[in-house]
């Protein structure tokens, strides 16, 4: 368990995730337009436990991210989420730092992800914190919209 002070002077905690917030982690995963749900949360859990944060602010969840180990020993940004009451105040880019420091204690040297290619949002979140665009799978969510693929040097 970590206090961090976000780059928007923010006071949040971020720690491992444990099996009660899933319900918390479930009702900020329906404000957005990920395709995840809690049993792919769990599952991924169960697969690498360090790699499930959240953030907590006055003892209430207020973001997760779920990050992944690849086949190629790549880590994968699988999901990353803010409750749309606490954005803007820099709790998505902590939550990045803090799986960045994980990810280089496991002497991982990449990080990839996908992301919507209408999500202007997260797209300049991930452009400011090094990652650069790698390539594109269409047809990658449900909804039939294409992903922009990431990566960035750990
Ligand atoms: C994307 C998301 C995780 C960002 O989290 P956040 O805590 O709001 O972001 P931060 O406050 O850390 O902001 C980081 C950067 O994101 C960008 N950003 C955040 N909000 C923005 C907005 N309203 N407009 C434009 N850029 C914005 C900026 O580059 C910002 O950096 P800056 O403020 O220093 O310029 C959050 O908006 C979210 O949960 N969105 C819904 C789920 C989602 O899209 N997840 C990513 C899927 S790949």
């Amino acid at each position: 368990m970590v206090h961090v002070r976000t780059t928007k002077g923010f006071m949040i905690t971020i720690r491992n995730f444990e099996m009660p917030d899933i319900r918390r982690v479930a009702e900020i995963e329906e404000q957005t337009s990920l395709d995840g749900d809690a049993g792919m949360y769990l599952d991924l859990y169960e697969g690498w436990p360090e790699g499930f944060l959240v953030a907590e602010k006055g003892g209430e969840i207020i973001a997760f991210e779920v990050v992944v180990l690849t086949p190629e020993g790549e880590g994968r940004i699988f999901a990353l989420a803010v409750d749309s009451r606490y954005r803007g105040r820099g709790v998505g880019r902590a939550l990045l730092k803090a799986a960045f420091s994980t990810l280089r204690r496991r002497k991982i040297g990449y990080v990839v992800l996908e992301v919507r290619v209408s999500n202007q949002i997260a797209q300049r979140l991930y452009r400011s914190m090094g990652f650069f665009e790698i390539g594109f799978i269409p047809l990658y969510y449900k909804d039939g919209e294409g992903a922009m693929v990431m990566r960035k040097v750990l």
